[in-house]
């Protein structure tokens, strides 16, 4: 059986699954978007990712096209013919279609659209290990809080991240701070022992993961703080991490060539990982 897509109310090929050429996602990038995990058929933190998206369209004046139960349902669906129960769901809405037109056109319709793809399971061997970043300057807008599906600077970044053979780009502000990962949102462990992310603002993604590592964090009565922190800070931190839905939590070993700590995974992002793992094992 082929892949199949939901889009603006069926449930269609994959490969014929199509949005009109005036759809305002394609001329204007007027469109928000989710990606939510999935592991034993079960989404990972489901509530966080709905949370965040009736955010994002707030901030730009769509109405959720559905209620919240009725996306879940259209979820399930699209898992269901895809047999997937262990991947990632892609979910956006666009402001719908219209003649080009800068200013938000008033009453159309929102378009939906939700794939899911299979991918591996959650296995802390692998994600354990250890991967590089690179530091690149952060050239996007001022609303990163929004998960919009302008991401062009972040593709830009990601690609020269991957042509250097490291696995994400963290983005550094024009006062040296970083802000965040291409895809990701960065994290480092101080000298003395001290769990630290940038405090969130406009200008980077509250992400689900990194809301979920923290509460993880505080029930651990592990010492943790939001704030900004520097790319040098960052190189000579004890360790260093980057969080996403989809690469769960990866031990970054090596900033711009600089060993972080010992060179090797740090023991408190491997400890998170673990909880991590278990947070996902207990989803329902
Ligand atoms: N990206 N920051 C940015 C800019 C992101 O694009 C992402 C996620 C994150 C992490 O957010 P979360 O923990 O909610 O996944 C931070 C997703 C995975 C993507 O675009 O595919």
């Amino acid at each position: 059986m082929g892949r199949i897509a939901y889009v603006n109310g069926q449930y269609v090929r994959h490969g014929d699954a199509v949005v009109h050429i005036e759809d305002r996602g394609f001329q204007f990038a007027d469109a928000v978007y989710e990606v939510i995990a999935v592991q034993k058929g079960c989404l990972i933190d489901g509530d966080g990712h709905f949370d965040r998206l009736e955010r994002s369209l707030s901030a730009i004046q769509i109405s959720l096209p559905m209620s919240r139960a009725a996306l879940k349902l259209v979820i399930r669906e699209v898992l269901r013919q895809n047999r997937i129960t262990f991947g990632a769901i892609y979910l956006q809405i666009s402001r719908g279609q219209a003649p080009r037109d800068f200013s938000f056109p008033q009453g159309i319709i929102p378009t939906l659209v939700v794939t899911a793809k299979r991918i591996k399971p959650f296995d802390f061997n692998i994600v354990s290990k250890g991967v590089e970043v690179i530091s690149i300057e952060d050239i996007r807008w001022k609303r990163c809080d929004i998960k919009s599906v302008s991401l062009l600077a972040g593709a830009m970044g990601k690609t020269h991240a991957v042509n250097q053979g490291a696995f994400e780009a963290w983005q550094i502000n024009a006062e040296g701070f970083v802000t965040e990962g291409t895809s990701s949102n960065a994290w480092i462990v101080t000298p003395e022992g001290e769990l630290v992310t940038r405090h969130l603002d406009a200008n980077i993604l509250g992400g689900i993961t990194r809301q979920t590592i923290l509460k993880l964090a505080q029930e651990k009565n592990l010492k943790y703080v939001e704030r900004a922190f520097s790319l040098q800070e960052a190189q000579k931190a004890r360790e260093a991490f980057t969080s996403s839905t989809t690469a769960f939590i990866r031990p970054v070993v090596k900033i711009d060539g600089v060993g972080i700590g010992d060179g090797k995974p740090g023991a408190l992002c491997l400890e998170l990982l673990k909880l991590y793992g278990k947070h996902m094992e207990q989803a329902q």
